[in-house]
Order: structure tokens, then sequence, then C-alpha cells
């Protein structure tokens, strides 16, 4: 067997996105050491295209937390956001409705945030691993094995061990199967997504429920937009020219109104599946999951990074809490504490999702049906209340 170099930690992460990242910026803060594992290079994550909305409190949290504050100088407050049917556009207003706002901040930009927060700290994150695996997970010394960027064998032990390796999580399979519980819906649509040379359309993001199916009218910079169109999860994206992607994004905005897209070079374009997903409980002995490794959500609530950032926020609370009395039973608290959050916000994006999107199959009656409750929530407070609340987050208990 070749020798491995062996380090010993706190808590071994694996993942070095926005969860794993966040929780060991989180934990160093409490005086807690931990060694970050990731596959990807740092320059193959900045350059992936991602979801771009930050509730009010992952603002709160990457601020007070000493991360950054550049989402304040860098970022866009949006109050609210427009919802878009019968060819008419209706605000909810989110600071009317409920006195907070959401943060037009791409995912991008919190991980060269957490990355660049992490290197000043002088944190041991090693990016560009390969052949990661973990090991005694029960044990009260679970570890990471794996080889480096130099290709040198490495071993971790830990006390606790996190999985925040995303929705492919290899710690996840990990957990044998009698000890999981996994939950999916799958979606007979997908999201064409496209980044495109233009100033933005409107100055809040527009979701817009048409005859031809779902559109989302984003933004990213004063030239830069991003914009979706509900697809076949199949769609081949070099079947679309620029002129007919256009073409089938001002179809699904178009209006009395007269409300017309800025239009631009498309210089990404990406067929995005997506399902809702989850995996209970989230913990396994010593071995604790995070973000997208124990949760997805369709697009539709910009819900993904928010759970991601509200799990790294709880776990690094408790993990403070198990180290400082020596009692791992502190952690028993992990798995409902994320899960009430998760579950609230899968019932949002299912929500947001099935509201706005046209079924293959759907019938006049499901048109109409959901034409009536999206005039229900506009017009009712009640409605509207319960969109913004939600949007906005649920407060970090
Ligand atoms: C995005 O800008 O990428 C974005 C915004 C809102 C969503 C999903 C994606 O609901």
């Amino acid at each position: 067997m070749t020798q491995r170099s062996v380090t010993r930690t706190t808590v071994g992460i694996v993942g070095g996105g926005p969860a794993g990242l966040m929780l060991s910026h989180l934990l160093a803060r409490a005086g807690i050491d931990s060694v970050v594992v990731e596959r990807r290079t740092r320059r193959e994550i900045e350059e992936t295209v991602r979801a771009g909305i930050l509730e009010r409190d992952s603002v709160r949290l990457l601020v007070d937390s000493g991360v950054s504050d550049r989402v304040l100088r860098e970022g866009h407050e949006h109050r609210g956001i427009d919802l878009r049917f019968g060819g008419t556009s209706h605000r909810i207003d989110f600071q009317g409705l409920v006195g907070a706002s959401t943060w037009l901040y791409p995912q991008t930009a919190v991980f060269v945030d957490l990355a660049e927060a992490r290197e000043r700290d002088g944190a041991d994150v090693r990016y560009g691993c390969a052949d990661t695996a973990v090991v005694d997970l029960t044990s009260d010394r679970p570890g990471i094995r794996f080889t480096d960027a130099d290709g040198v064998g490495q071993e971790v032990r830990c006390d606790f061990l996190v999985g925040a390796d995303g929705s492919r999580s290899m710690c996840r399979q990990e957990v044998p199967e009698p000890e999981r519980r996994q939950f999916f819906r799958e979606y007979p649509f997908a999201w064409f997504g496209i980044l495109a040379e233009a100033p933005p359309s409107a100055p809040e993001l527009i979701y817009s429920h048409s005859a031809r199916g779902f559109a989302l009218i984003s933004q990213r910079t004063e030239t830069v937009q991003r914009m979706y169109f509900q697809c076949d999860p199949e769609e081949d994206v070099d079947a679309w020219s620029e002129d007919r992607i256009w073409e089938e994004l001002q179809a699904r905005v178009a209006g009395e109104d007269g409300l017309r897209l800025n239009e631009g070079l498309i210089v990404d374009k990406t067929v995005l599946r997506f399902r809702s997903f989850v995996c209970e409980p989230m913990r396994y002995g010593n071995m604790l999951l995070a973000g997208d490794a124990a949760h997805t959500v369709p697009p539709t609530g910009a819900k993904g990074l928010n759970l991601a950032l509200a799990d790294a926020r709880v776990l690094a609370e408790l993990l403070e809490r198990a180290v400082r009395k020596n009692d791992p039973d502190v952690l028993d608290e992990y798995s409902p504490r994320a899960l009430a959050r998760v579950w609230k916000a899968q019932h949002f994006s299912y929500w947001m999702t099935s509201m706005l999107h046209r079924l293959p199959e759907a019938s006049d009656f499901d048109v109409r049906r959901q034409l009536g409750e999206l005039s229900s929530v506009v017009e009712s407070r009640a409605g509207s209340t319960y969109l913004a609340e939600a949007y906005t987050g649920w407060p970090s208990l």
C-alpha cells in the first residue's frame, strides 16, 4: 500500500462549494479547525454559471460573518418581483408586504468571496483532488482519503465529517440504504438558460407564465443578462440559433403593454435539468450532509444556494456546541432543524414551478386553473404575502 500523508483536524469537509466553504469559515470564527477537500479546481468552480438570488438572511450571513461586504456594493437589491401572466405584469412588493428584499448576486461571486476569505484566513482548502473516499463514518475518527492536485495520496482524520459534495454526492452514497430515505420528484421539463450581452430589460426579475411555457427574465450586470425558458429535458442547445432563442423569449413575455426584451449576443447556452430531492436524515454516525448533497430544489424559487448557506449556519452552531461540550449528541438537533426549512423550501419551489410551467399534457382546464391560481396570488394580500415571505426567506431559527 502506498504511504499516505495524514492530516488531523476537528472537522473534515468534502466539498468546497458555498456550503463547505461557509461552514469552514464559520467554524474558524469559533476557533474550530477544518480541512476542505474539493474535486474541482478553483478556476472550474468560478467558471460555472449558477443561480443568482440571495435571501435577506443569506446576505446578512455573508456580511456579518466577515466573508465580504461586496454583496452590498456590487449586488443589486430587489424589493420585489413581477409575476407575468395573460400578457400583464403584476408586482409582488416584498418591501411593502414583509419589509424584506432579496439581492441579485450570482453564486459564482459568493464562491469567489468565500474562497478569498478562506485564503486570507490561512485555511486548509485542497482544490483539484481526485479519488476521494470517506471511511469509518460511525467511528469517532472518520476519515477522508484522496489524491491531491500534485498526485500525492492524502488522508484527513477528523472528529466530524461533513458531506457538502453536491447533488451527485459520494458521501451520501456511503450511507447504507436502510439508514436513509430518499424522496424524489421529477419534472417533465427543463430550463434553457442563456447569458446575453445586453442591457437589463427590467429592474427586477420577471417570472412569466405563457401559453408557450414559462420564461424567467433575470440579470447579472449592466451589460450581461441571464434568461431562461422552459424546454424539453432532451432539448439540444445547438438546435437553437440566436434568432430562434430571441423569438421564443419575446413570445413568452409578449403582452398588451408591449414589453420587449433587449437582445444581444448570446455567450452561453445550457439546458438545466432539475428535480426535487431530499435525503433523510441528514446525518449518519459522525457524518453530516449539507447543501445539495442532502437536497435539491427546482430553480423556480431561487432556494438552492440559500438552503446550502442555511445548513452551514445551523451546522456550524451545533458543531461548535458539540466540540465545546465534547458531546456528539448535540448533533441530533441538526437533521430536524435543517429539514424543517428544507421541506418549506421544497413546497415553495414545487409550488412556484407547478403554478408557472406548462405541463406537456396540460388541458385547457389545467391552464385556466393556473391563471386562476396566479390571479388569487396577486389579488390577495394573504396570497402575495405568502409568496413574499417564502421568497425573501424564513427567519433563521
Ligand atoms: C438566476 O438569475 O440565475 C435565477 C434567478 C431566479 C431564479 C432562478 C435563477 O428563480
